[in-house]
């Protein structure tokens, strides 16, 4: 069984609080929520009011934030303060990984770490015995609705080696173009956490696209 994260940068926003309530009726465990600056990513999405406002009428979601941002460390505690449960930010951020992860703990939160496709996942190694999640991207960040790249699959296989040598605990994630194809190969190779945008929200049937995923 995996955890499934519907990315709701694929929802309908004039409708955001019942398609948030629909996944979440339909088993999915968290909510993934991408946070874009049009800095470290092409691309702007949602902030901290949105999130407020969703937590607010969805108190028990799991929120899963995904911050596509270059300054994690200056907006950790505001979206830790609006309802994110985990924060999720990139190695590749402009700033401090140890400050980073010690304000978004200070604040209340689980920590992930993410890395992009083009960056090595070895490069994880010094963070995995403090994380509570790592997320390997399968697309390059910015966008919903893009091919997944296979390469994602030995970083899978890596993280999970990790975790069984080491005793880790952290929970692996994958995110960018999973769907009921590549769901199968993430969970094979080691992901236990499968974010999915587009094959959630653009389904015909949603709630039978979580409940499919959620099988793998
Ligand atoms: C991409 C985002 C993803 C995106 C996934 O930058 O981090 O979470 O919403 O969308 P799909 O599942 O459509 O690739
Ligand atoms: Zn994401």
């Amino acid at each position: 069984m995996a955890i499934v994260s519907p990315s709701i940068l694929s929802a309908d926003f004039c409708h955001l609080g019942p398609q948030c309530q629909m996944v979440l009726d339909a088993g999915a465990e968290m909510l993934h929520y991408d946070v874009m600056d049009g800095h470290f990513v092409p691309n702007i999405s949602f902030g901290v009011p949105v999130l407020q406002s969703l937590h607010k009428g969805l108190p028990h979601a799991f929120y899963d934030a995904h911050l596509m941002i270059s300054h994690p460390l200056q907006y950790a505690a505001a979206f830790a303060k609006a309802g994110a449960t985990l924060i999720n930010f990139h190695l590749e951020c402009e700033d401090d990984i140890a400050e980073t992860l010690a304000a978004i703990r200070a604040a209340g939160c689980k920590t992930g770490l993410t890395i992009k496709p083009g960056t090595p996942v070895q490069a994880l190694a010094p963070w995995l015995d403090q994380l509570d999640l790592v997320l390997v991207m399968s697309v390059e960040p910015g966008f919903g609705g893009q091919k997944f790249m296979p390469s994602a699959l030995d970083k899978l296989r890596w993280l999970k080696e990790e975790k069984q040598k080491n005793g880790y605990t952290y929970l692996i994630e994958v995110d960018g173009g999973v769907d009921a194809v590549t769901g199968p190969l993430c969970v094979e190779a080691g992901a236990e956490v499968l974010v999915a945008g587009s094959a959630v929200f653009a389904a015909a049937d949603p709630v039978a696209a979580v409940q499919a995923l959620k099988a793998l």
